[in-house]
């Protein structure tokens, strides 16, 4: 555990609460992801104009609610773990190890582009920590891939329409947001 890793007093039956302490780490981040990812979902649901304005803009809703649904059963988890969720947008802000979303008003595959490269990054470091927290506690695992099955299907619905019938994608190397905004614009 890290210096600000506080063991609990308690955790659940049959974990040690040195591992409850461990997952309530690891989960602490992924709660951020989750909540950023649901504010960013929103921000693009506001921001997208262009002739696939609707599509989009409806597209993003229920997206939003199963990435809230999700946020909620982390908290609860962590709750249940014996530890104290960090539900306060300072607290994410601080200790978020990614930068803020950056693609304003823009059209709709430029906000598919740069979308693709979120999902990307919430996917690898949830896959990351069910990986750690696999090790040691099977029930926090569970919620884990509970969340990856529908971010990765989130990221295919996005991914979708950026793949040519040939099966490549048009922001494939893109290492930024910006980067891959222009790229799925074909700029
Ligand atoms: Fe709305």
């Amino acid at each position: 555990m890290t210096s600000s890793a506080q063991e609990p007093k308690y955790t659940v039956p049959g974990l040690s609460t040195q591992d409850g302490g461990k997952a309530i780490e690891l989960l602490r981040l992924r709660l951020h992801a989750l909540n950023d990812l649901s504010l960013t979902l929103k921000h693009i649901h506001w921001n997208v104009v262009g002739p696939h304005f609707i599509a989009i803009h409806e597209m993003l809703d229920p997206q939003v609610d199963r990435v809230r649904e999700m946020a909620d059963d982390t908290a609860e988890r962590i709750s249940a773990l014996g530890g104290v969720p960090a539900g306060t947008p300072g607290a994410l802000v601080t200790e978020r190890t990614w930068d803020d979303y950056d693609v304003g008003r823009a059209d709709a595959i430029a906000h598919l582009g740069a979308l693709d490269l979120v999902y990307t990054g919430i996917i690898e470091s949830h896959r990351a920590a069910r990986e750690e927290i696999g090790k040691f506690d099977a029930v926090t695992e569970d919620l884990l891939i509970e969340h990856l099955r529908s971010l990765e299907q989130f990221q295919w619905f996005v991914r979708a329409h950026l793949e040519s019938a040939g099966g490549t994608l048009s922001n494939a190397d893109a290492q930024t947001e910006t980067e891959a905004a222009r790229s799925a614009e074909g700029k």
